[in-house]
């Protein structure tokens, strides 16, 4: 399974990637609003950090419009996947911009139905939100479930990439269900360490080591 940072931070993927944790990093407008930076200059800033994937989203609502945009986005780096809306004019932008041999990541994907009209664009990637789902008292995880079941009758290639990922069971059920890829915060990326057994165990042992009185070093 492949980790995406979901972030367009520089020194959070920085040390991400530190751990091996960065196949790719996935951005909105919302993410480049929080950075405070410039779409362009810091999209390019993060190819250069990051060989893998980096999605920079397209914001107009008209296909023509999108594939111009898309198209501007792809001259930052040979790695980025431009992502489009999940809406006819995105899934028409998709289909362009995929015969142009670019990535494409669809976005905002809430249905097993909008999944399948993704693939049959012919995207990279599908976005589900999982996150968002549980917001209304949907089962997030149930759409990925549907889509990995979709998607493995028929043979197609898009990648799922479980999206707005919260918290570390999102992760390991994605993982379990078979997404190709998840994409999470990297606060939440850092929590998957977390476990207090692991933490009361090395208590122990450091607190027994200390007894021996011997050194490695
Ligand atoms: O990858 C999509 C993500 O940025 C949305 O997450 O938490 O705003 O639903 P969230």
């Amino acid at each position: 399974m492949k980790f995406f940072a979901d972030t367009a931070e520089i020194g959070e993927i920085v040390g991400l990637a530190e751990l091996g944790l960065v196949d790719g990093v996935t951005t909105n407008p919302s993410l480049i609003l929080k950075s405070g930076r410039d779409i362009i200059e810091v999209t390019r800033e993060i190819c250069s950090l990051v060989s893998g994937p980096v999605s920079a989203e397209v914001v107009s609502l008209k296909a023509d419009e999108m594939i111009a945009e898309g198209r501007k986005l792809a001259e930052i780096a040979g790695n980025i996947a431009v992502k489009v809306p999940l809406t006819w004019d995105g899934l028409k932008a998709c289909k362009t911009l995929t015969t142009d041999g670019l990535m494409v990541n669809v976005t905002l994907c809430f249905s097993a139905n909008q999944a399948l009209l993704a693939a049959k664009a012919g995207a990279t990637f599908v976005s589900p939100f999982i996150g968002r789902l549980d917001d209304i008292n949907l089962d997030g995880m149930e759409l990925i479930a549907d889509i990995r079941t979709i998607y493995d009758n028929y043979g197609f290639e898009t990648q799922i990439l479980a999206a707005s990922a919260r918290t570390v069971n999102h992760i390991s059920q994605s993982a379990l269900i078979g997404a190709d890829v998840v994409t999470a915060p990297p606060s939440v990326l850092r929590k998957l360490v977390d476990h207090v057994l692991t933490d009361k165990g090395l208590e122990g042992f450091l607190k027994d080591w200390k007894k021996t009185g011997q050194k490695i070093l």
